[in-house]
């Protein structure tokens, strides 16, 4: 896909549904009752994170069997890795960071990639490629709210997903600003209550996210 078509697909998965649920999936059998959990609450669009052993089953697996859900695989570190989201069918790829490998990748990839940037000379090399989407990581430690604004001088055009230490709290903090496509992490579905089964909590978090 082009890059035109890499920031039009972004911006059609994030039209609707503004946050993102970032998941790592721990045990595997936490991978439907918890997507069914975040569906309850509102939720269409996640990505799961390469962190874990399960992370690529899983995306597979919702990919066949939750089908109105958009998944797509986080934390890819490399062209290995970018091939085996492929491979699992995930709908997007997103990066903590960006390397040359990576950007070269998401040139001629079926599926958009969401490139990780901290700094604006990282965001400038996706730039000069012609990426105008990416993912701001670790957004509250690399200046938050206040970056994006900042960024938003420079860089009319590009929009973000701020990723890292965001929570319900803050999420109103970044929603509505004009450089924001969507809001991720993974404060929707906590460790414990993943831990504890407790998928009503995990619904009523996906409410409140998308009530913000
Ligand atoms: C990510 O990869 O986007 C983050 O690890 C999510 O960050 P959080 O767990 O601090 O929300």
């Amino acid at each position: 896909m082009s890059l035109a078509e890499n920031t039009r697909e972004l911006d059609r998965l994030f039209a609707a549904v503004r946050v993102l649920p970032v998941l790592s999936i721990r045990r595997e059998a936490d991978i439907f009752p918890l997507a069914d959990a975040l569906l309850a609450g509102g939720i269409t669009t996640l990505e799961i994170t390469l962190r874990t052993a399960h992370g690529l089953s899983a995306i597979a697996r919702l990919q066949q069997e939750r089908p109105e859900l958009c998944v797509g695989a986080g934390t890819v570190l490399d062209g290995r890795q970018f091939q085996s989201a492929l491979d699992a069918g995930a709908r997007f790829i997103v990066t903590p960071g960006c390397t040359d490998e990576l950007l070269t990748l998401g040139l001629d990839s079926p599926v958009p990639l969401l490139p990780g940037i901290a700094t604006a000379s990282e965001l400038m090399m996706g730039y000069r490629l012609g990426y105008r989407r990416f993912k701001l990581f670790p957004a509250e430690v690399c200046g938050g709210a206040a970056v994006l604004r900042s960024f938003s001088g420079p860089f009319p055009g590009v929009r973000f997903c701020p990723t890292g230490g965001i929570t319900q709290a803050k999420v109103a903090d970044y929603i509505d600003l004009d450089n924001v496509m969507a809001v991720g992490g993974s404060w929707m579905a906590p460790r414990e209550a993943v831990e504890a089964g407790d998928w009503s909590t995990i619904s009523e978090l996906s409410r409140q996210s998308l009530a913000d």
